[in-house]
């Protein structure tokens, strides 16, 4: 029988505490978050660097940001989610100012502007030089602790989602207390992308697709799975993650050299090294995947104002050993984004009733088969609230004490499982990367089903494989190469596939509880 400690009533739950998270939380100004890490600290969102992309400068618009959005999208990104984002992103820059977010000012005391791959214009509101989503993170929890009406249940791990007939109710929740089962009419997944199914990566280690698994356990529709943005220059110096140097610094004039100091991006895209990230990656990886070290050599461009300019490439380069002042950076392509997550319509709404969805685990479509430079920071604020304001509009009530979950969600273990999931993640990188092929594909969906059986009673081993094995029969399914999906076997664009992908995953099989006869109940 399925092990429930206590129910716990509740308005809205919103799982993950990232920039998505806790805009929405805010933003329904009533509800309770669930984080498997410490508020503020972590997921992606406290690491972003380069800033927030809005178009403030007197010579852009909202038009202009969303062309740029559609543009890099390999032709399939949503034009008006695109444009829907772009149009609130003032409004979200001011709101976090007035949650007390200190950005980044120019001489003449107006928001600072920097630019980087792919935007036509200087549009990149930044904190702290490269320390945007540190502060974008400090303003958030400040405001998200002060509210009385927010609840925040930390270190605790959402499993599996609770359903009523047809209907999301609630959350099963792990922690060191015991097994929660969280009941509302609403939630929200916000857990984040998948970065830590690969070896190479910039997500910190909380990012294994836990919302995308259970979403697809529960059946929900998922899209674009196949569309994962390698950022071509993490350091590549051993550590996981890989530290990032931000696109911020080619913007700033930093250059891409190979083993021979030549500068090879003038030779593959007319915008160099500010040429779209999935072209720059694949240059990169090129070279890096040939035995061919690349730098970047950021001497010039930076050179003495870097502690200034840039304290957190700085540090993490100097914690390398590696003075960026005078030395070269080694870089390699490392899994950074998921522009595929859970399909969601242009408020949040997913394909299940009582679920919503926000940040990077969702997908809306705005970015397609690419996305844009810093439009996922905004991509949180803006959809965050969208989310919310649906939610309240919905004013639904879920009665009754008959619910069911996932049945594998009994005896889970939250511990790590490390030599599962590095397995997972080194034949991810090596066969779901940044170039594919049919071969390799299978090669995969090989692999993580022979960890299948060791997986089993992991969570986030079990969540890293269901999620490696969503990805890679996607990546399968393209027989093209678009945007960040690139097949060797098929290099080229085919006109027939210029759509985003859609599965609809078979929901697991289920156990029934009745929360009456639980004998711990929580309302709040
Ligand atoms: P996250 O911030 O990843 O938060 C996910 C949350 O979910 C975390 O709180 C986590 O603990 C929680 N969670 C996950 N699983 C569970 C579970 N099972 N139970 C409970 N809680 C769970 N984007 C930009 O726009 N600009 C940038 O400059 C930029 N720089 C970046 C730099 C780095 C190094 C990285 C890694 C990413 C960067 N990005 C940037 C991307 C951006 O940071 C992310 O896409 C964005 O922060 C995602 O926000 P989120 O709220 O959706 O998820
Ligand atoms: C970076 O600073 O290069 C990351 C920006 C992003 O991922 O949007």
């Amino acid at each position: 029988m399925l092990r429930i400690d206590l129910v716990a009533h509740r308005d809205a739950i919103v799982i993950g505490s990232g920039v998505a998270g806790l805009t929405t939380a805010l933003s329904l100004g009533r509800a309770t978050v669930i984080t498997k890490g410490t508020l503020g600290w972590s997921g992606s969102t406290p690491w972003s660097q380069g800033g927030i992309a809005a178009s403030l400068g007197r010579d852009d618009s909202p038009a202009l940001h969303a062309g740029d959005t559609v543009a890099v999208s390999g032709g399939i990104g949503e034009q008006a989610v695109a444009a829907l984002l772009t149009g609130r992103a003032a409004s979200r820059i001011q709101w976090l100012q007035d949650l007390g977010a200190e950005f980044d000012r120019a001489a003449d005391g107006s928001l600072a502007l920097g630019r980087e791959a792919g935007h036509s214009r200087f549009r990149i509101v930044h904190a702290g030089g490269d320390a945007t989503g540190a502060e974008v993170a400090r303003a958030l929890t400040v405001a998200t602790r002060a509210h009385r009406d927010i609840e925040v249940v930390e270190h605790a791990y959402a499993v599996d989602l609770i359903r009523r007939d047809d209907r999301v109710a609630g959350v099963l929740v792990i922690q060191a207390s015991g097994v929660t089962a969280y009941l509302a009419p609403a939630v929200v997944i916000a857990t984040g992308g998948i970065g830590r199914v690969y070896a190479r990566t910039t997500n910190s280690p909380e990012v294994t697709g836990d919302g995308l698994a259970m979403a697809a356990r529960a059946g929900a529709t998922l899209a674009d799975l196949e569309f994962v943005q390698f950022h071509p220059t993490a350091l590549a110096a051993t550590l996981d993650p890989m530290p990032l140097l931000t696109e911020a610094l080619r913007g700033a004039g930093a250059i891409l050299v190979d083993g021979l100091g030549r500068r090879f991006m003038r030779d593959v895209h007319p915008a160099a090294e500010l040429a779209p990230r999935d072209i720059v990656a694949r240059a990169v990886f090129a070279h890096v995947v040939g035995g061919q070290p690349v730098y970047l050599d950021a001497r010039q461009a930076v050179g003495a104002a870097f502690p200034d300019r840039f304290p957190t490439v700085f540090e993490a380069a100097m914690k390398a050993g590696i003075d960026p002042r005078t030395q070269l950076l080694p870089v390699s392509p490392a899994a950074h984004y998921h522009m595929g997550g859970i399909a969601v319509d242009e408020v949040g709404q997913t394909s299940l009733p009582g679920l919503w969805a926000a940040g990077e685990a969702a997908s809306s479509g705005v970015h397609g088969a690419n996305r844009l430079a810093s439009n996922s920071l905004l991509e949180g604020l803006v959809f965050g609230a969208t989310v919310a304001d649906a939610i309240v509009a919905a004013r639904i009530a879920v009665t009754g004490d008959h619910f069911t979950v996932a049945d594998h969600a009994d005896g889970l273990s939250t511990d790590p499982e490390p030599d599962i999931e590095q397995q997972i993640r080194e034949t991810m990188w090596a066969n779901v990367g940044v170039v594919r092929d049919a071969t390799g594909l299978e090669r995969a969906i090989a692999d993580v089903d022979a960890l299948a059986p060791r997986a089993a009673g992991h969570l986030v081993a079990r969540n890293m494989l269901d999620v490696a094995r969503l990805v890679a029969e996607s990546a399968l399914a393209r027989t093209e190469s678009r945007g960040a999906h690139y097949r060797a076997d098929y290099p080229d664009a085919d006109a027939e596939q210029a759509h985003r992908s859609f599965i609809e995953p078979v929901a697991a099989p289920a156990v029934a509880f009745d929360a009456a006869r639980v004998a711990g109940v929580g309302v709040r």
